[in-house]
This record gives structure tokens, sequence and C-alpha cells, in this order.
């Protein structure tokens, strides 16, 4: 076992906190109050490699592997949690599945523009009425000739109104017997009946883009079918597996600017003559953010580990995600706590974290959804067994 991070690792956190540093953070406290998306972050993204992390070099990545992915993450969500958002969903959510379950003739078609940034991808499951209950969906797909005619509603879906493609996940009209009835879908936006509207009014990631995508007999070509018909429900699973990987290391992110934030906040406000820092219940709370941090990356590294060695990893990668979801929440919230009135308002950033790390506990599973798999892992009503494709083991 090998805690220490490779001098590639060290050398990729510093390359992203940059990043945060100099691009996101100037910016950030105005957009996110006027919530305002910027299509031009992706821009800035793609010129510094930042989505092609995780993606092979065989298919246009710059050679930085699945753990270096979160380490992206954190350190992206240190600066804001929108920046992070973008790699959970076009290099979690949308590469990493495409990796995992495209055939060779799709990941070449497709990753070399998603690892350049010359192409974005999302990610559509979640509907009006299909939440945790995925698998209750009702966008459909039916068969017809070479293509399948896609009709439906897909909502809070990130990136919406920016994805050039969209890997849909639909129901499978006439699905024959023995066949689960999803597919899995690469859907371009160029196609006719492909429309997008953002929504509004988000208590969180305001600085994001969010939205609902609507298909009105969208004619997909057969050929960016994901995996078999009866698969789809799998493929969202395994894209809810990287996703997840996003989210749990980009709450590490948050508790580490949290404590960033309460540190010199601890330092700097004195009551009775003392730095609050010296206060034991100010003490605790910080105290409780390192515990957070650093129990956060060991759960998000060995998912890492794990993806890197081509091993299955739903059961880690959901305890990882509520636990760093939680923690973080608890970290925002206790940072608020210790700035007082100054939590309360944006002239300082802790205001924000709070609302951002609230919408990490309900995304890609709520806390309530993760606690249940939990149980039924520790209860043995939740097996998982080997998988049809795997995400294939990072080989340098
Ligand atoms: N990889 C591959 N296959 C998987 C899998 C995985 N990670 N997890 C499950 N499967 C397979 C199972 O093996 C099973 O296969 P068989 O039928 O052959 O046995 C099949 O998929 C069904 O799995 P389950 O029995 O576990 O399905 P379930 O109905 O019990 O799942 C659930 C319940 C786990 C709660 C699931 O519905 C779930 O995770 N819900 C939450 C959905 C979610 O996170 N939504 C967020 C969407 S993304 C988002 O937030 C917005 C955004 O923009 C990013």
């Amino acid at each position: 076992m090998d805690f220490a991070l490779s001098a590639e690792h060290e050398l990729i956190r510093e390359s992203a906190a940059k990043f945060g540093r100099q691009v996101v953070v100037p910016d950030v406290q105005a957009r996110d109050r006027e919530a305002r998306s910027d299509r031009a972050m992706l821009d800035r993204m793609a010129e510094a490699g930042l989505l092609g992390v995780g993606i092979p070099t065989a298919y246009g990545g710059p050679g930085a592997d699945y753990l270096s992915l979160g380490i992206v993450c954190e350190e992206l969500e240190r600066a804001d949690s929108s920046a992070r958002v973008v790699l959970s969903v076009h290099n979690g959510l949308h590469a990493l599945t495409l990796l995992q379950w495209g055939a060779e003739e799709q990941r070449k078609r497709w990753l070399p523009a998603l690892a350049a940034g010359s192409k974005i991808g999302a990610f559509a499951l979640t509907e009006p009425n299909a939440g945790s209950d995925a698998a209750n969906l009702t966008t459909r797909a039916r068969k017809d000739g070479e293509s399948y005619v896609l009709n439906g509603e897909k909502t809070w879906i990130s990136l919406a109104d920016y994805a050039d493609q969209v890997l849909v996940v639909a129901r499978l009209e006439s699905a024959p017997a023995g066949v689960a009835p999803y597919v899995a879908l690469i859907v371009s936006r160029d196609l006719e009946g492909f429309s997008s509207k953002p929504l509004k009014g988000k208590l969180g990631v305001r600085a994001g883009n969010t939205g609902q995508i609507f298909f009105e007999n969208v004619r997909v070509p057969a050929d960016a079918r994901l995996g078999e018909e009866g698969d789809g429900f799998k493929v969202a699973m395994s894209a809810l597996d990287h996703g997840r990987y996003t989210v749990a290391s980009g709450a590490v992110g948050i508790i580490a600017a949290c404590l960033d934030a309460c540190a010199t906040y601890a330092h700097d406000r004195k009551v009775g003559g003392e730095e609050i820092g010296k206060k034991q219940l100010v003490q605790q709370m910080i105290a409780n953010m390192v515990a957070g941090r650093d129990i956060g990356r060991l759960l998000y590294y060995q998912v890492g580990w794990m993806k890197n060695a081509g091993l299955r990893h739903t059961r880690e990668v959901s305890l990882a995600k509520w636990q760093n979801c939680n923690a973080a929440f608890q970290a925002a919230n206790d940072a608020v706590e210790i700035h007082g009135a100054y939590g309360y308002c944006d002239e300082f950033p802790v205001e924000r974290y709070f609302r951002n790390s609230r919408g990490a506990m309900i995304y890609e599973g709520t806390r309530e959804i993760h606690t249940l798999m939990q149980a039924e892992y520790a209860l043995g009503y939740r097996v998982d067994k080997p998988l049809k494709h795997s995400l294939p083991a990072w080989t340098v």
C-alpha cells in the first residue's frame, strides 16, 4: 500500500489549484450573485487540458489517470462548485461512460473531441417524475429502421444548454421479451427536434448551467447506442459510478475551502482582545473540518485507485459520495457559524459553500439513497455482480 501521491499527481493538483485561483475565483462571486453561467469557462478549461483528464492518451487524453480526475475535482471545487460540475458531467458521467461501454469505433469517433474540449458532453437520466426512482423514466425510444425515434423530457441536466452531445437513457418501446426496457444513446444537439432551456432560481451552483432538455421525434442513428438494447439502465448506473466519484472528490475541496476561510477569519476576528481561533468551540469546528477533509481524501483516493486497477467500486463510491457530501455540508454550516453575521452574506464565500454543498446531498443519489445502499450491502440484500463492461484499468 502506498499513500504517497506521485510527482505527476502533485503537479496536476498544483495546476488545477492555480486554474481555480486565477480563472474561476476572480469573478465567481459576481457570477453567483447574478446567477450567470459562462460558456467561455469551458473553453478556458479545454485550453488548460482539464476536459481530457481521465481519458487515455490512445483517445486523445493528456495522460492523467482516474485518480488525477478526483484530484482536479477537489481543486476546482475549492474554487467553485460550478467548475467541478463541468468535470463531473463532461469527464465523469459522459466521457468515462463512453470509454466503459463504447465499442472501439465509438471511442475513436467521440473521445478525441471530448478530450480536446472541442465537443462538450452531458448526461440525461433524471426526469420530472424520475429522480431517485430512475427506473421510472418515461422518455421513449422507438426503433425505426436504422434509427431510434426519441420523445420526452429530461430535467436537472447540468450543461444542458452547452453540451454538443448528451448521453440519454430512455425507455425502449416494444422491447423483446427478456430484454430490460432501457436504451442508452449518444444524442447530438444538432439533431432536429432537440431543444433545451435553462432552469432558474437554484439555491446553489448559480454560476453553473442547469437545464431541461426536450426531444420531439429526434431521430438518433442506431450506431449511437451504447451497449445493447436492454443495457440502458446499467449504462446509467455505470455513469453514476463515475459521476459520484467526482462529486465525492469535489466535496473535499469545499471542506478545504471552508478550512482556508475559517482559519483566516479565526485569526483576524477578535473577541475581548483575543482571536476567536483561541475559543475551544471554534476549535472544535475547525478540527471537524480537518477530519472531514482528510477522511474524505482517503475515501476518494481509494476509489481512484480502484478505478485505476479496473475494479468495480459501486459500493465504495456510494460511501465516499455520501460521507464526503455530508462532511462538506457540515463544514460549510460550521463555516457560516464561525463567520457569524459575515457568514450570512456574500461578502465572504462561506454562504456560497453552504448553498453549493446542500445540492450535492441531492444530485447523483440523495443522502437517503446512499444510506439505503450502504445498509443493503451490509445486510447482504445488495451484491455487486461482475460487470458486462468494466472501465478499462489505467495503463500508462
Ligand atoms: N454498474 C453497472 N450495472 C449496475 C450498476 C453499476 N454501478 N448498479 C446496478 N447495476 C445493474 C444491476 O446489476 C442490475 O442488473 P440485473 O438486472 O442484471 O440484475 C440492474 O443494474 C439494476 O440494478 P439495481 O437492482 O441496483 O436497481 P435498483 O432499481 O435497485 O436501483 C437505485 C436502485 C440504486 C436506488 C438506483 O435507482 C439509483 O441509484 N437511484 C439514484 C439515481 C441517481 O443518482 N440519479 C441522479 C442522476 S444524475 C444528476 O443528478 C443530474 C446531473 O446533471 C448530473
